[in-house]
Order: structure tokens, then sequence, then C-alpha cells
């Protein structure tokens, strides 16, 4: 397949007068499937009412089909197709933060949707997102969008449009350029079917920004403690992982120098993720900085970019420094600790 891509001005205000907008948008109603930017990561984008456009995301991610789709909407009516009811504290979610990076689970309406978009599941992920590309292609679709990130299974979230060639080119109809992300990791994943809300995936929103809105929210124990099931199906998965092992430290720069210092006695060559403020410390055979460790905001919207240029090196061993487990820092953690499997040394 000839994968077509667009570049576009980021701030679009006026959808009509864009002819990409509407050639992604009438791609999505052919059930074609198109990556288009949203403000977290890219999303590849179906027509989630239609299977075959549904099954066209799966084959192109190469994604197990027990694992469910966001619906992306534009506008709140959207919602009432497919979604059996709101609580009253989604609803002062949606009224918060959407458009934003924020996930909300519902009961679903049955037959609204593709069931392979909800994987079966008796309820639906939902989310607005807050990019004016993301919104005025949903719009001109006129429909509700099933879009998960637009990477080959397993590997980093794209941030940019060329993640996406990278990972999709020859796979999927389209590609909406419309510059690097801004949040850089995911959205946050809340079940709202639960009388106290529950956090199955953490992200752009942070716990403390929720309960200032709706009080008491809980966070899914399989976070916590990896001998949970989670239950989020996603989060099983093994994900975002560079192609060399990659090893958490919980210790000091100078800790973590002595680790690099073993593995290249041992002839191996070594990378280090790490911050602006301690790149020109280490010696090592690539050290890349992931942002700035004051302001763990650059650090998300770096990670993935950062994970990918692993994989265009030749490093076999890789570690990374920890980074605080507040706001945005738990979604960052929550993804490297995937990205290492969960490997992690304390000094
Ligand atoms: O920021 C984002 O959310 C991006 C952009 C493109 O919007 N999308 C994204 O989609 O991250 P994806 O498919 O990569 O991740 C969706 C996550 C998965 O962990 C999936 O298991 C979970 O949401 N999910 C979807 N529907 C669910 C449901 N009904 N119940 C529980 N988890 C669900
Ligand atoms: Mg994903």
């Amino acid at each position: 397949m000839n994968t077509k891509r667009w570049s576009v001005d980021k701030y679009v205000d006026d959808q009509g007068s864009y002819p990409h907008i509407s050639q992604a948008a009438d791609l999505l109603i052919n059930n074609e499937v198109v990556a288009f930017p949203t403000e977290t990561v890219y999303g590849l984008g179906g027509n989630a009412k239609n299977d075959e456009a549904v099954e066209k995301i799966f084959a192109a991610k190469g994604r197990p089909s027990d694992n469910p789709l966001i619906i992306h909407i534009a506008e709140e009516e959207q919602l009432n197709a497919f979604v059996e009811e709101i609580p009253e504290k989604a609803a002062q979610l949606m009224k918060q933060f959407w458009p934003g990076p924020l996930t909300l689970i519902f009961k679903k309406k049955e037959g609204a949707l593709s069931d392979h978009a909800t994987a079966g599941l008796s309820t639906v992920a939902v989310r607005m997102p807050d990019h004016p590309v993301a919104l005025a292609i949903i719009s001109a679709s006129g429909l509700p969008i099933a879009a998960p990130s637009a990477n080959r299974s397993g590997r980093p979230s794209p941030t940019t449009a060329e993640h996406v060639w990278e990972d999709l080119n020859g796979k999927i109809a389209g590609v909406v350029d419309g510059g690097p992300t801004g949040v850089g990791v995911e959205s946050t994943v809340v079940d709202c079917t639960e009388f106290i809300p529950v956090i199955l995936r953490p992200g752009g929103v942070t716990k403390e920004q929720l309960e200032a809105v709706i009080g008491e929210v809980s966070v899914d124990p399989a976070l916590v403690d990896k001998g949970e099931a989670p239950k989020s199906p996603g989060m099983k998965y093994r994900h975002y992982a560079p192609d060399a092992p990659l090893t958490l430290v919980d210790g000091t720069k100078e800790y973590i120098q002595e680790l690099v210092n073993k593995k290249k006695a041992e002839g191996l060559s070594v990378g280090i993720l790490t911050t602006e403020e301690n790149v020109n410390f280490y010696q090592a055979d690539y050290v890349i900085a992931c942002g700035k460790r004051d302001d763990l905001d650059s650090v998300a919207s770096s990670l993935y970019d950062v994970l990918r240029k692993f994989n265009n090196t030749n490093a076999d061993v890789l570690f990374s420094e920890m980074f605080p487990q507040e706001g945005v820092g738990h979604a960052v953690m929550n993804r490297l600790m995937k990205a290492a499997g969960h490997r992690v040394i304390n000094s």
C-alpha cells in the first residue's frame, strides 16, 4: 500500500480550507486507517463503527485482538450514541479535562460500535483529544474514531510523524504530520464504572489533578504490584522496550558510572538514559539526555523519542536514571519500568 503523507500547520482554525483534513476524513469514511497527531502521541484512526476498518488497525499494528481501542470524539454529544450512561463523576471530569489527555471508561451501548474495537468487553474507553488537527479530522469524518497509538505493537509510541513512518509506512493509508506531540506519554485511563473511579493507566492527567475535581480516586493494584493482573488489557503486554536490554538504576550518577565501567570491561557497548543536567558527566558509548530532571513534563515529552534513538545505536546494554513518582513522573516511571521489563538495580 502506498502511504500518503501530508504536512499541516498544527493550528487549524477552519477545517474546510485545509484539503488534507478532508482527504484524511474521506479515507476514514471509506474505512481506511490514517495516523494523526494528538496532544499525547500520534494515533492510528479508523471508523469505530466498522469491523473492517477496526481490523485494519489491528493488522497494521500487529496488535493482539483482546486489547481494546480508545474511541476518540470531537464533541460530547457523540457519546450518547454508544455509551449507556454518564456517571456524575465522569461528567465532572469531562467538564474539567476534555479536550485533554484523559480517557474515561463507560458502560457500552450494545450494537453501536464494532465489537472488535472494544475487544468484546461491555465497557468502552473514550477520550476527546486536545489537538486541533485531531479534532478537525474527527469532526470532518462525523464518526467516532478508534485510535490506538500509531506504533507497531510493543514499540515505543510515536511522538512524531517520522516515528509513525518508521513503523507503519506501507501498512496504512496515510499520515498527517502535525509536528511533534506535546505531552509525549499517553492519556490517563480512568474506569468510571466504579463508584470510586480507578486509574488503570497513569498518563498526562495526574491522580492529584483528578482528586481535586472528584475526591477519592483509586489506582489499579496491578500498577503497584506486578503480581496482580491489570484491569486494562493493554497493560499486561511488554511494551516500549528498546532492542537492547534496559535496566533502571536507583542510585547516584557515580554508582551508575561504576556499572557502566563493569560492562565496558566485559567488552560491551553501553548506553545511558539521563537528563540534560548529567549528560556531560557520564563516560559511555551513548549518553542521551531525556529532557530536564527539574521539569518532568520535558522528560515525558522526550521519552519515546529517546527510547527509539537507542534503537539506532549499537548499544548492547542500556541503563537509565530513575525519576520521582510525582505528577507526570508516575507515567514516566510506569513506561520506563515496562521498557525495562521491571529490571531495577538498587545501589
Ligand atoms: O493518549 C492516548 O490515549 C493515545 C492517543 C492516540 O489517544 N492512545 C492510546 O491508545 O494510548 P492505546 O490503544 O495504545 O492504549 C489504550 C489503552 C490500552 O491499555 C487498553 O487496554 C486500554 O486503553 N483500554 C481500552 N479500552 C478499555 C476498556 N474498555 N477497559 C479497560 N481498558 C481499556
Ligand atoms: Mg499504545
